[in-house]
């Protein structure tokens, strides 16, 4: 049996639940510890995963002695300071994405990880997906041929409550931060960093984007076109497009359970590959893989994917004026 890796989720919202139920699957793992503003909302959040010790503050979890992972859970805006307060008490941290609100504050708090020695990865849980793993591998053994361009898009109609966090400006609201970081992060996986970026946005009254379409233009000459919206339904695939064929991620293609070569247009194979529980459970076992190696960093979502991540959307929000106090 490997040494258990006893968890700490800090925030007590949506993805905070639907992580736990995957949390239960994993072996050797316990979540020991829950916090959120409200003393009570630990309390219910932590009586549903059989966790006991249930913190009305952020700070009282990681004076936690029986915690040695955290996971952050809040809003983006929150993540670096509750980040820093993790890793200045010595956690290992996974952050929900993104990581931070712009490339200054990651890379402080990539410092702060480095000055600590401590492990922080960014919470980008499509790395994990095993399909999302299948897409790599053909990629590499050149299934394509020379890659040339990325779609991918990511759209929903959802509560057009302007009241709604995705629409508050001051708790990081847009489809750029939220769902657009998904096809940006598909871009950097198979492409790499872009040569030049260019973007365009329909904002809401509340100074956010609802719609962001996204041109890429990568050093091989490969383009991505991306596409996050929350005005509109989408089909919210992914597609890789080479000079032999294509592959498609199916919906939705940030975790998908199936992956597709095409040829001349024709579905030629489909690979079904199903991830377990809500797709968190894969993230969490490579987590706990590195903290029982003593990593200090993911191999697989490196400090520098996140830094790269998000400039690209410090440069998409320059281009369509998103700016966040
Ligand atoms: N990986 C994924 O698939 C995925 C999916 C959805 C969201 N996310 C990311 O996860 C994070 C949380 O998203 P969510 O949908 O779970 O959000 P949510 O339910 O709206 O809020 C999450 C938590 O943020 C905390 N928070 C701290 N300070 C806050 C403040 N001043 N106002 C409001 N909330 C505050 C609250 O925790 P307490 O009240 O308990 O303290 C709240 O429960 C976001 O950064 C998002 O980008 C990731």
């Amino acid at each position: 049996m490997a040494k258990s890796v006893n968890w700490g989720i800090l925030g007590c919202g949506k993805i905070a639940h639907k992580f736990a139920q995957d949390l239960m699957k994993v072996p050797d793992t316990q979540l020991v510890a829950v916090a959120s503003r409200s003393k009570e909302k630990a309390k219910d959040f932590g009586r549903q995963y059989g966790v006991s010790n249930c913190y009305g503050s952020y700070e009282a979890l990681v004076n936690d002695p029986t915690v040695n992972a955290c996971y952050i859970a809040t809003v983006h805006p929150f993540h670096k300071e509750i980040t820093m307060l993790c890793l200045n008490h010595r956690k290992a941290v996974l952050c929900e994405k993104p990581m931070g609100m712009d490339q200054e504050e990651v890379k402080a708090m990539i410092q702060r990880a480095k000055e600590k020695d401590v492990f922080l990865m960014e919470g980008i849980w499509t790395r994990f997906i095993p399909a999302v793993g299948k897409m790599l591998g053909l990629i590499q053994s050149e299934t394509l041929g020379d890659v040339r361009s990325v779609h991918a898009d990511f759209g929903f109609l959802g509560d057009q409550d302007r009241s709604n966090r995705l629409f508050n400006k001051s708790l990081g609201g847009g489809a750029l931060l939220d769902i657009g970081i998904y096809p940006l992060y598909l871009s950097l996986l198979v492409l790499g960093y872009p040569e030049d970026v260019e973007a365009a946005a329909q904002m809401t009254e509340t100074g956010v984007d609802e719609s962001c379409g996204m041109i890429l233009r990568h050093r091989n000459g490969a383009v991505s076109s991306l596409h996050c919206t929350f005005m509109t339904d989408t089909q919210i695939e992914g597609w890789i497009h080479g000079s032999k064929g294509s592959i498609k991620l199916h919906s939705r293609f940030h975790h998908p359970n199936k992956v597709s070569i095409y040829r001349g247009g024709e579905i030629e194979q489909t690979y079904n590959i199903p991830y377990i529980g809500n797709g968190y459970y894969h993230e969490i076992l490579h987590v706990n893989e590195c903290i029982r190696l003593g990593l200090k960093e993911s191999p697989k979502v490196m400090l520098n994917d996140s830094l790269n991540l998000v400039k690209m959307l410090d440069e998409v929000r320059e281009k369509i004026g998103l700016v966040y106090e």
